[in-house]
């Protein structure tokens, strides 16, 4: 089962070329980094160790057993108990119940180790496998939004609720 390891500086070599491997299957679902993310990845890296530090974020790193990052899952902007849930899956370990799997994971660590009580989500309409993990992880949808001009939906997820929906697994 790959882990899930809170981002480190050392992760990121391995982490920038999870991002460059996998720029054109994410940029078919989501907004592409841009040129400059790539660039100047490494202080960018650093700026954001800084930020969570500070306790705005917490991010991390999905690991495979030969250390190669299979995925990411953050929690970005942490106030009022709740936070932000983004994550992606390199393509190659897609489809496999990963990301359901390191959500479901990543729900019970945020109310455990961070305390928090909710995690919020969006998707595009059109995201079918980002709207399944999601689903499948006791995130309800709770309105309308617009994400970079698509049609989206906005999702919440009570902490201390259990899902309705087992988080399915990697072994299935
Ligand atoms: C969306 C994403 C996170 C799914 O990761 P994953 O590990 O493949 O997801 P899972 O294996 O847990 O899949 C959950 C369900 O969605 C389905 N699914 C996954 N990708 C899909 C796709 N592109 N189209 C349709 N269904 C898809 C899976 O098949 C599975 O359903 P099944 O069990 O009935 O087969 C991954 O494709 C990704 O990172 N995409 C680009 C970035 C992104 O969209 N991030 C989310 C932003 S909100």
């Amino acid at each position: 089962m790959p882990e899930i390891q809170r981002l480190r500086l050392d992760h990121g070599p391995a982490l920038l070329a999870f991002e460059e491997e996998n720029r054109a299957f994410f940029a078919a679902s989501i907004p592409d980094r841009g040129n400059a993310y790539f660039a100047r990845f490494d202080a960018r890296h650093a700026a954001l160790l800084a930020e969570q530090a500070a306790g705005s974020h917490h991010f991390h790193v999905v690991v495979g057993d030969g250390g190669e990052v299979l995925g990411r899952v953050n929690l970005f902007d942490v106030a009022a108990d709740s936070a932000e849930l983004g994550y992606r899956i390199a393509e190659k370990a897609g489809r496999r119940g990963l990301a359901t799997n390191v959500v479901g994971r990543i729900c019970v660590m945020a109310a455990d180790e961070y305390g928090l009580t909710a995690l919020r989500a969006a998707t595009t309409v059109d995201n079918a496998g980002s709207r399944a993990v999601l689903a499948r992880t006791g995130f309800r949808p709770v309105g309308e939004i617009l994400l970079s001009g698509r049609p989206g939906i906005r999702y919440l997820r009570h902490l201390n609720d259990a899902p309705d929906v087992p988080a399915g697994g990697a072994e299935r």
